[in-house]
C-alpha cells in the first residue's frame, strides 16, 4: 500500500490530537513512509484545554470558547499517572518535579514533546472544522474548515479522519426552579475562570465530581465565606473544612434562599453548576457522529477508537478519564498503525461485540479501584499491539490508588504528596509550599520556587 499518498485529517491539537501527530512523526523518524497529516485547530495555539483562555462564551471570531480551564488549577491526579512513556518529566524539566503540577507546568510539558518532534507545521491554527461528510463511492471524507484569519471556507478530501476535539467543553446545564429570579451569579463550571471572584461569597455548587470538588476547593482556598455542595446521587463524603456543607439535591431558589430535597435551606450568593459536559460534534454529518455517555467503555468505538459504523473514522480520548495523556498516546499509536495497515479492524459484527464486551465488563466494576485497573488494562492492551514504549501500568495504577487514599486522609492536603515515576523510577520531591498556602500558580513559582 502506498501510504505516502494518503491524506489524514486530525481535528484538534489538544493532548489527544498532539499524541496523534507525535505517533506519525515517530514512525517517520523510524524510517517509515507516513501519510500527509493535516491537523485543524480552532484556537490560536496548541495544548487544548491546557492552553488557558480568559474568554468565556464566544471568542473574538464568534466561535464557542473551547476552554473549561481556570486559574489556579493544579493537576487533580498525580503526574506519575499520566507521564508520556517517550518523554519523561525529567527529560523535559532537566530534573524531577513535584507530583501535582499546575496548569502552566503541564502545558509546558505537553508542548515540549511536540516541539522536539517538530510537528507544529502540520497544524492549521485558527481553523475550526465546520463539516465532515463521507462519500461511499470515493471512500473519502470531505472536510470543510474555516480559516478565521482570512474568513475563508475550504473543502478538502481525506482518506481518514481522526476526531480529537475533547469532550469536556460543551456544558451540560440543568435548570432549577427559581433560577430566573435568583439575585446572583449562576454559571456552569465551563465558564469559571477565577476563584477570587467569589471571595467572601456564599457559594452553592451542584454536582459531586471533579469540577465540584476542585472549584469548591479553589473558592475555599481563595477566601469564599462558605461552600454548600448539593448532590443528586451521593455526597462526596470527604473530611471538609468547617465552612463546607454537603446537602441533597437543590429543589428551588427564591431570592437568595436555596431549598434542598431534605427541606433544609441555605442563603447563597452564587451558584456554580458542576454538572458535567456533553460529547458534542456539531461538525460531523449525522452518520459519522459518535453518541455516547461519559464512560470508560464508550459506545460504537472498536478498541475505544475505531468508529464501528465507518472504520476509516477514528475518535481519540472520548472515554471518561482516569488515565489521560498516556492513554491518548496508546490510542494514537493504535490508530496510526491501523491507518498504516499494520493492524486490521475486523468485520462490523466483531467490532460491535468488542464494544458490547467492554460495556459489560465496565458495568460489572464495583468501585473506583476496579475502574482504574480496567482503564489501566485497556492502556496495556493497546500498547501491546504497537511500538509505543512499554511502561509499568500497574505502577501507575498504584499511584492512583495512593492518590485516592491521600484524598480520603486530607482533601485539602492530598496535593502535598509525592509518588515514584514509572518511566524513570525516581521519586518526586515534595513541593516547596503546601497546596493550601501556594496562591501563585505560575510556572516560575512552581518550578523555580
Ligand atoms: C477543568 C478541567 C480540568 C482537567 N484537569 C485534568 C487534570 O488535572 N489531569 C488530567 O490528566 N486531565 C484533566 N482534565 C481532562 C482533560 O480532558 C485532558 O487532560 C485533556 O485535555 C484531553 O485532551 P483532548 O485533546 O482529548 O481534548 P482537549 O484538551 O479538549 O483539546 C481538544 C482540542 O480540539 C480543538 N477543537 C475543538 N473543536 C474543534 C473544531 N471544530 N475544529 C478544530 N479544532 C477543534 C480545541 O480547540 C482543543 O484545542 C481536565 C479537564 C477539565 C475540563
Ligand atoms: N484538575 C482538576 O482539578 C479538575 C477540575 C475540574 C475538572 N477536572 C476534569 O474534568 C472532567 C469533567 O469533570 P466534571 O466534574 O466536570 O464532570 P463529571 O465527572 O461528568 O461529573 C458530573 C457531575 O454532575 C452531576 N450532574 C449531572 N447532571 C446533573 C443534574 N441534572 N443535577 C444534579 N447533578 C448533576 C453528576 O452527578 P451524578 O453523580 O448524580 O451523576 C456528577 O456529579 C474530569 O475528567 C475531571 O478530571 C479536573
Amino acid at each position: 500500500m502506498d501510504t505516502g499518498k494518503k491524506r489524514i485529517a486530525v481535528i484538534g491539537a489538544g493532548p489527544s490530537g498532539l499524541a496523534q501527530l507525535r505517533a506519525f512523526q515517530s514512525a517517520a523518524q523510524n524510517g517509515e513512509a507516513i501519510p500527509e497529516v493535516v491537523c485543524f485547530e480552532k484556537q490560536d495555539n496548541w495544548g487544548g484545554l491546557w492552553h488557558y483562555s480568559w474568554r468565556t462564551g464566544l471568542d473574538e471570531h464568534g466561535e464557542p470558547v473551547h476552554g473549561s480551564m481556570y486559574r489556579y488549577l493544579w493537576s487533580n491526579g498525580p503526574k506519575e499517572g499520566l507521564e508520556f512513556a517517550d518523554y519523561s518529566f525529567e527529560e523535559h524539566f532537566g530534573k524531577q518535579i513535584a507530583s501535582y503540577p499546575p496548569r502552566a507546568v503541564l502545558w509546558d510539558y505537553i508542548k515540549g514533546r511536540v516541539e522536539k518532534a517538530d510537528v507544529r507545521q502540520w497544524i492549521r491554527f485558527k481553523t475550526p472544522v465546520k463539516l465532515v461528510k463521507y462519500d461511499n463511492s470515493s471512500e473519502q471524507f470531505s472536510v470543510t474548515s474555516h480559516n478565521l484569519e482570512t474568513d475563508q471556507e475550504t473543502t478538502e478530501l481525506f482518506d481518514h479522519v481522526i476526531v480529537a476535539n475533547g469532550h469536556f467543553s460543551t456544558p451540560n446545564v440543568p435548570q432549577f426552579e427559581g433560577f430566573e429570579s435568583f439575585n446572583g451569579r449562576i454559571m456552569h463550571a465551563h465558564d469559571f475562570r477565577d476563584a477570587v471572584e467569589f471571595k467572601d461569597k456564599r457559594v452553592l455548587i451542584i454536582g459531586t465530581s471533579y469540577s465540584a470538588e476542585d472549584i469548591g476547593s479553589q473558592c475555599w482556598k481563595y477566601g469564599c465565606q462558605s461552600v454548600t455542595v448539593s448532590h443528586r446521587t451521593a455526597p462526596m463524603g470527604y473530611n471538609w473544612p468547617d465552612n463546607w456543607n454537603e446537602v441533597p439535591l437543590l429543589q428551588n431558589v427564591q431570592g437568595n434562599t436555596a431549598t434542598f430535597k431534605d427541606g433544609s435551606t441555605a442563603e447563597v450568593d452564587a451558584i456554580i453548576l458542576c454538572t458535567g459536559y456533553r460529547h458534542h460534534f456539531p461538525f460531523m454529518a449525522d452518520d459519522l457522529t459518535l453518541s455516547t455517555a461519559n464512560r470508560l467503555a464508550s459506545n460504537d468505538l472498536y478498541k475505544g477508537v475505531t468508529y464501528v459504523h465507518n472504520p476509516r473514522l477514528f475518535y481519540l480520548g472520548m472515554q471518561d478519564q482516569w488515565y489521560t495523556f498516556n492513554m491518548f498516546d496508546a490510542q494514537a499509536w493504535y490508530v496510526r498503525d491501523t491507518i498504516l495497515g499494520k493492524l486490521n479492524a475486523p468485520d462490523k459484527n466483531a467490532m460491535l461485540s468488542d464494544v458490547a464486551d467492554r460495556v459489560t465488563k465496565e458495568d460489572a466494576l464495583e468501585d473506583d479501584y476496579a475502574c482504574i485497573r480496567y482503564q489501566g488494562d485497556y492502556v496495556k492492551e493497546l500498547i501491546s499491539e504497537t511500538d509505543y514504549p512499554s511502561f509499568d501500568v500497574d505502577g501507575a495504577n498504584e499511584a492512583f490508588f495512593q492518590w485516592k487514599k491521600h484524598k480520603k486522609e486530607n482533601i485539602m492536603g492530598f496535593r502535598d504528596n509525592s509518588y515514584r515515576s514509572v518511566i524513570t523510577g525516581t521519586m518526586a520531591p515534595a513541593h516547596h509550599t503546601k497546596w493550601v498556602d501556594a496562591m501563585d500558580d505560575s510556572f516560575e513559582s512552581y518550578i523555580n520556587g
